[in-house]
């Protein structure tokens, strides 16, 4: 871990004193630990604590003129590997998911490229409210790892959900992230995600379940491990994941004129998109009026994008999804051979908290040999991991 640097920001909450053993922890590994602490934070542990500990000047004003770093905000955030918000409360989490940048650490997080990780910690009511989920998940989907809280007891001597996450726990993940593999560097990605909508009036459309979490989460790992990844995404209501060029699509034809335009340059395509395999054959103009009892409405197929890639040259790995409610293993394996696939991922919709629009997902990985890897129920993050380094191996191959 020499050579890392880590950013720990320290905000105003009475487990900031953990934080101490954050830092020690980091700084025992080798890493260079620089602590930013909110003015809140510096009423609870003092910046000499962690000065001390880390050997490194601590950061408490962005106005320091005698600060080592010349415009701090810049210099931390371009020279982190890693930043870690540990306590971080409710406060400066509304602010980082609306992009207030009005001290050191927000003007960090802001300006930085480097994955962040928040363990918050706060009152159960602060922490359920809904204002505090949405902003947390607007972290999450923007790729920030969130570690914790915990149910337990808290400074108000109540017991309840906000407990800071052991700073162990916090250090392993933070040495996680760190050790990332960079596996990918120089590789051309292109993700598809969401599902398709097909227009049947200028209001209805034929649409699907699918989220678009599965293809994001794909398509940031990838980032984390060095590609330069374009993702192709069909309308979800996810936040478009930081440097990733993402190219917004509707149809099943707009997904195959995006995919066709950028193919023949790509070392990678995975087609995460649920693609509607059917669409009306004609849109109506206006909005069709309610009128008789029955609608019959005439659908035609769909371009098959995987499989009209199948010829293409210089050929790039090609991998499938398969969502599937019955039958998974055989309905999966003939789309392999009919698409002529390096890989596809299984996954039966119909087990509970799985699939789509669920976070995790337990898919079955089947390569062009038959062999095949059964996942447990994973995080999607965890799963996009398994399935890149599937990626890595065939490619090396
Ligand atoms: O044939 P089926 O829709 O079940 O195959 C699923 C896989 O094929 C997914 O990877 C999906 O993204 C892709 N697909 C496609 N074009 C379609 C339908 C599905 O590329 N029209």
């Amino acid at each position: 871990m020499s050579n890392k640097i880590v950013v720990l920001g320290v905000t105003g909450s009475i487990a900031a004193y953990k934080a101490v053993d954050v830092a020690s922890q980091l700084t025992q590994k080798g890493i260079d630990v620089e602590v930013i602490l909110t003015k809140a934070a510096t009423q609870f542990v003092t910046p000499l604590t962690f000065r001390s500990i880390t050997a490194r000047p601590v950061v408490t004003d962005m106005f320091q003129l005698a600060s080592p770093f010349s415009i701090e905000h810049v210099a931390l955030a371009e020279a982190a590997d890693l930043i870690a918000i540990a306590p971080a409360t409710a406060n400066i989490i509304a602010k980082l998911a609306n992009g207030i940048a009005d001290d050191s650490l927000t003007c960090t997080v802001l300006a930085t490229a480097a994955p962040v990780v928040i363990a918050p910690a706060m009152h159960t009511g602060m922490y359920n409210n809904p204002v505090t989920q949405l902003n947390l998940t607007k972290l999450h989907q923007r790729g920030f790892t969130l570690i914790g809280p915990l149910h337990g007891r808290l400074a108000s001597g109540g017991i309840g959900l906000g407990r800071f996450a052991p700073p162990d726990e916090i250090v392993t993940t933070i040495c996680h992230l760190l050790d990332r593999k960079k596996d990918l560097i120089g590789k051309e990605v292109i993700i598809t995600a969401g599902g398709t909508q097909e227009a049947i009036d200028p209001v209805r459309y034929i649409g699907n379940r699918s989220s678009g979490k599965m293809g994001y989460a794909l398509a940031a790992a990838a980032r984390d491990r060095g590609a330069h990844v374009r993702l192709i995404s069909a309308p979800t209501s996810l936040a478009k994941p930081l440097g990733i060029e993402v190219i917004d699509v509707q149809t099943a034809e707009e997904m195959s004129v995006a995919v066709g335009e950028m193919i023949s340059r790509v070392d990678i395509l995975i087609m995460a998109a649920a693609v509607a395999d059917y669409r009306p054959v004609k849109m109506q103009k206006e909005k069709v009026k309610k009128a008789d009892q029955r609608w019959d409405l005439t659908l035609e197929r769909t371009p098959d994008i995987l499989a009209e890639t199948a010829s293409c040259t210089p050929r790039p790995l090609r991998i499938g999804f398969a969502a599937e409610t019955e039958n998974l293993l055989h309905n999966a394996k003939v789309k392999l051979d009919q698409k002529d696939l390096d890989l596809i991922i299984a996954n039966d919709i119909t087990i509970a908290g799985s699939g789509f629009g669920a976070d995790q997902n337990q898919v079955v990985i089947i390569d062009r040999t038959g062999c095949i890897e059964e996942l447990p129920l994973l995080n999607k993050t965890d799963v996009a991991q398994r399935i890149l380094d599937r990626v890595v191996k065939l490619l090396a191959e």
